[in-house]
């Protein structure tokens, strides 16, 4: 029998996660929109929660592709996604499959729901990582300290790219005075199984 059937509270632990994720992405405010995102060398960073489906299928995050994450994806797809909420002392960790998507359907549209300030950041004249000889952004000046037009952020279209990851792993842990309650879902042929999990 399906661990989730046999524990209804596990099928409401996961439907809690999907709530919280949807939320971290509408909400710029919530406490999960903006999780740490870990690479397969171990690299961490912060990255914005773009969207969450309710099947864990396609989360999905804007990115440089100048960024060197883009070249560790490309080379070992393995990305875990770990984002807390303190005042419900909740963690999700997700771990899966990632790949980059810089053309195609879902970067054209994401690109094209993107304002021209969110645009911005791909009109760096150097990618992400790449050295300066002074302090500062790589923003060419005319946009430095200036939101630019739609036709001016156009040019940074080269640059964009979606990550879009395919969970195959959830944890979800809430501290608590009785020691926590703690719980894994694991992607399988027949839709998700979970299972409670010592914390
Ligand atoms: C609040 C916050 C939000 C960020 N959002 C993103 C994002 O959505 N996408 C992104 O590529 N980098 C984002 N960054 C920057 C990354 O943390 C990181 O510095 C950059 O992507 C370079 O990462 P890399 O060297 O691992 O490729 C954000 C940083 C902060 C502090």
């Amino acid at each position: 029998m399906n661990p989730i059937d046999q524990y209804p509270q596990l099928d409401a632990l996961f439907a809690d996660a999907i709530a919280r994720l949807d939320h971290a992405v509408r909400d710029r405010n919530a406490v999960m929109h903006a999780p740490v995102v870990v690479t397969a060398d171990g690299d961490a960073r912060i990255m914005v929660l773009r969207a969450a489906d309710a099947d864990l299928a396609a989360l999905r995050f804007h990115t440089d592709g100048r960024s060197p994450k883009v070249a560790t994806i490309a080379a070992d797809a393995r990305l875990t996604v770990l984002a807390y909420d303190p005042a419900a002392r909740v963690q999700l960790r997700i771990a899966g499959t990632a790949r980059v998507e810089s053309a195609g359907p879902v970067a054209d549209a994401a690109w094209a729901a993107a304002s021209p300030l969110s645009r911005r950041c791909y009109l760096a004249e150097a990618g992400p990582g790449a050295v300066l000889d002074t302090a500062g952004s790589a923003l060419p000046p005319d946009v430095r300290n200036h939101r630019p037009t739609l036709a001016q952020s156009e040019a940074g279209r080269g640059h964009f790219a979606v990550i879009m990851l395919r969970a195959e792993r959830l944890d979800w842990l809430q501290l608590g005075r009785d020691g926590g309650t703690r719980a894994q879902f694991v992607r399988a042929t027949d839709g998700w199984q979970g299972a409670w999990i010592a914390p």
